[in-house]
């Protein structure tokens, strides 16, 4: 079992560092907390040794890690935790990584010496660091949303390839042939998958040398940016695909502030809804994903591994995805002036 010392061997540190860091006390730069972070992950070391003991005793908590606080997708996915784990009598710490694999790997050492029960992962990466620092201490994990490729785990998620698959095969068949994806960050698994979905669809209807992919952020900036970027080039595609709802916002004003009207200059489609209480009138064609029933099943599958009645073998829960047409896809014009 890794020491204290061990780990700030590894980090090139003092031991008293390395308990700075851990019980977040003292000043230590940000290069050392990630000296030390990265050290514990690659050691699974965890502090506290008389914690392991407790391992028994139930602190009927558990936690969800998920990547961006603000995004109504993962708040409706929080709420569906919340409503399954209080309604078994317990509670959930909440934590948000940006999308960092250093924030994530500290939040799950912290949630480890808090002996939470279990742990529901929205995973940064597509890196397998986290989930075996959580198997080395026989902490229940459940991969929510997006999966960890290489490493066997239950997972409950929709099937974002097959999805953008569809949402692109609708604006083919308005007549669309340059099509632009705006996709998260290239380590991000659903930002990946969704470029593979579009890809696949170009692909069978032949129009590879269209293809016109943008990774960047799950964000509005990087929706902007890229928006600008594609509609930059000649000719302009006739169609974006933003890879979630934030993306979209960021594409609908740059193309508002280029002077284009959806879907009358250019149809936008995007992945995730925005909730109906945040819009007015629904007007964006998305894929729909579940995130209120998947945080809720994957929280009920979690729950099912610290009971008796635990199915045997790992589980892959996945959700289905709703193709929502509503007035941001068009038929395709013939060119698009800017
Ligand atoms: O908005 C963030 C995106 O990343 C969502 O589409 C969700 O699927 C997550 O993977």
């Amino acid at each position: 079992m890794p020491t204290i010392q061990d780990v700030a061997k590894r980090a090139g540190v003092s031991p008293i560092t390395v308990s700075r860091v851990i019980n977040h006390f003292g000043y230590c730069s940000q290069q050392t907390r990630e000296r030390v972070g990265a050290a514990i992950a690659e050691l699974g070391y965890v502090p506290n040794s008389l914690a392991r003991s407790l391992r028994s005793k139930r602190t009927h908590t558990i936690a969800l890690v998920l990547t961006d606080i603000t995004n109504p997708f993962f708040t409706t996915l929080a709420r569906g935790v919340e409503d399954a784990a209080s309604q078994a009598g317990f509670m959930v710490i909440l934590c948000n990584t940006d999308e960092s694999e250093v924030k994530e790997l500290n939040y799950l050492q912290l949630l480890l010496q808090k002996q939470v029960d279990g742990i529901l992962l929205v995973p940064a990466v597509t890196e397998s660091k986290s989930i075996q620092l959580i198997r080395r201490q026989a902490v229940p994990v459940v991969v929510v949303d997006r999966r960890v490729p290489g490493i066997e785990t239950d997972v409950v998620r929709c099937n974002s390839e097959v999805a953008s698959y569809q949402l692109v095969n609708l604006l083919l068949e308005l007549g669309h042939r340059h099509i632009a994806v705006l996709s998260g960050r290239k380590t991000v698994f659903t930002a990946e998958e969704r470029v593979r979905g579009y890809q696949r669809a170009m692909r069978e209807a032949h129009l590879q040398d269209t293809e016109t992919v943008y990774y960047g952020e799950f964000n509005q900036q990087s929706g902007y940016e890229n928006t600008r970027q594609a509609m930059a080039l000649d000719p302009a595609p006739t169609a974006l695909f933003a890879a979630n709802n934030f993306i979209s916002i960021g594409a609908f004003k740059a193309l508002r502030e280029m002077g284009l009207r959806v879907p009358e200059d250019i149809s936008l489609v995007a992945f995730d809804d925005l909730p109906p209480s945040f819009v007015m009138f629904p007007f964006l064609t998305v894929a729909y994903q579940p995130s209120y029933e998947m945080g809720k099943k994957a929280t009920e599958l979690l729950l099912s591994r610290l009971s008796a009645e635990a199915p045997d073998g790992y589980q892959e829960i996945e959700l289905p995805v709703e193709i929502k047409v509503r007035q941001s896809s068009g038929v395709v014009r013939a060119t698009v002036s800017i």
